[in-house]
């Protein structure tokens, strides 16, 4: 069954020009990209992405990692890729979330890093499921900006944007 999945390539990445690295290596998975652009991450929507996460002890780093602060890079490439097993897929090759222990060919395993301070630097993010990469999709996303339909939409009148997630 086709389903979609939401690829962060996060700061560090695009700080050591990882961003090529990243697209061949998911290539790999022969899946569609339907979305891509690049995003200056506020608070507001590093919170939101990470909500479920609000209790961990490393919650402030990792919201201050993913928008930007720890490098010089304020930025994230946002992509959502589409095909069957995309979110199978799109993990596999990202690799385990610890970057020392993730398989050292995968993604994580050949870029990523444990700072000083303990703080995962795992190059990019993977949804986990289809219930989080709907969400996530959603957040990251209006509907214009995904090449195919992917969940309900409803008519807006908001200037400038036809449609909103349903
Ligand atoms: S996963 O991939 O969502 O199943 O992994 P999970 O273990 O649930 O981790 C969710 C995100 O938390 C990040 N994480 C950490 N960040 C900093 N320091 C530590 N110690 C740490 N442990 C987990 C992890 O990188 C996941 O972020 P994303 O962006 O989803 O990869």
């Amino acid at each position: 069954m086709k389903e979609a999945t939401l690829v962060l390539v996060k700061p560090d990445g695009l700080k050591k020009s990882l961003t090529g690295n990243v697209l061949t290596r998911l290539s790999e998975t022969k899946l569609e990209i339907v979305a891509a652009k690049i995003v200056r991450v506020d608070d507001k929507l590093a919170r939101e992405h990470y909500r479920g996460l609000s209790k961990e002890p490393f919650f402030e780093e990792l919201i201050q990692y993913i928008k930007g602060e720890l490098h010089e890079r304020k930025k994230v490439m946002a992509m959502a890729y589409y095909g069957g097993g995309a979110i199978r897929k799109v993990r596999e090759i990202a690799g385990g979330t610890n970057p020392e222990k993730a398989d050292s060919i995968s993604i994580r395993g050949q870029y990523g890093r444990i700072t000083t301070k303990g703080i995962y630097e795992n190059v990019i993010h993977a949804s986990t499921d289809q219930r989080d990469a709907e969400r996530e999709i959603k957040l990251w996303f209006q509907p214009d900006e995904i090449i195919v339909d992917l969940y309900p939409t409803k008519a807006t009148a908001a200037e400038g944007t036809r449609q909103a997630w349903a």
